[in-house]
């Protein structure tokens, strides 16, 4: 049997849906057979890096940008994460429009990330969001329905929408530990 592995995984959260893109990245890992820990970035008061096979962060791109401790962390972290195999799941609307403008505007918002923190993670995958209407508060809802009707997503807002592909996170996270394999 193959040995078992270590994945660092931390991220960061404004309305919880990133925290469920994390946890199934984690779950595809632990089915594969190797560990997880799992951490919100935002959480951290003290914390230790233990020696990890491989990270992934996920961060979603409200209103332009990554959430400032997410930020914080990776610029904070730039060395330890530079010297492991690194994954980064970035989320966010835009990457589900139909404009190809507002795709590269995102993912030029990912690649940003390596200027502005100095990690640059060797795979990036781009989920889609969601749309969690419901939860939102009137300002927040009027915002969320103004970005999902220029990007044409769902603009009901009585409803929550996921527009997460889960098969394809799910194979980026498995192709990203095949890779992160010591001894490949
Ligand atoms: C107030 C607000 C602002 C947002 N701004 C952007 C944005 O600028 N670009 C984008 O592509 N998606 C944007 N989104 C979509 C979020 O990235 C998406 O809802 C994601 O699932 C949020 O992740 P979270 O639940 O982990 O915070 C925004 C969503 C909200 C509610």
């Amino acid at each position: 049997m193959e040995a078992s592995m270590l994945f660092f995984i931390a991220y960061a959260t404004i309305e919880g849906h990133t925290r469920k893109i994390a946890q199934a990245v984690a779950d595809t890992i632990e089915k594969a057979g190797h560990r997880v820990r799992l951490m919100n970035v935002g959480e951290l008061i003290e914390y230790t890096l233990e020696p990890a096979d491989g990270v992934i962060l996920c961060a979603p791109i409200h209103g332009g940008h990554y959430p400032q401790p997410f930020l914080d962390f990776v610029e904070r972290e730039s060395v330890w994460l530079s010297g492991l195999p690194s994954a980064f799941v970035s989320v966010s609307l835009s990457i589900t429009s139909d404009n190809a403008d507002e795709r590269t505007e995102v993912r030029n918002i990912a690649e940003a990330l390596a200027d502005a923190t100095g990690w640059a993670p060797q795979a990036v995958h781009h989920a889609a969001g969601a749309l969690r209407y419901t939860e939102y508060d009137f300002f927040k809802r009027w915002m969320a329905r103004r970005l999902a009707g220029s990007r044409g997503a769902p603009v009901d807002t009585g409803r929550n929408f996921e527009l997460t592909d889960w098969p394809a996170l799910a194979a980026f996270a498995e192709t990203f530990v095949a890779s992160a394999r010591p001894d490949r």
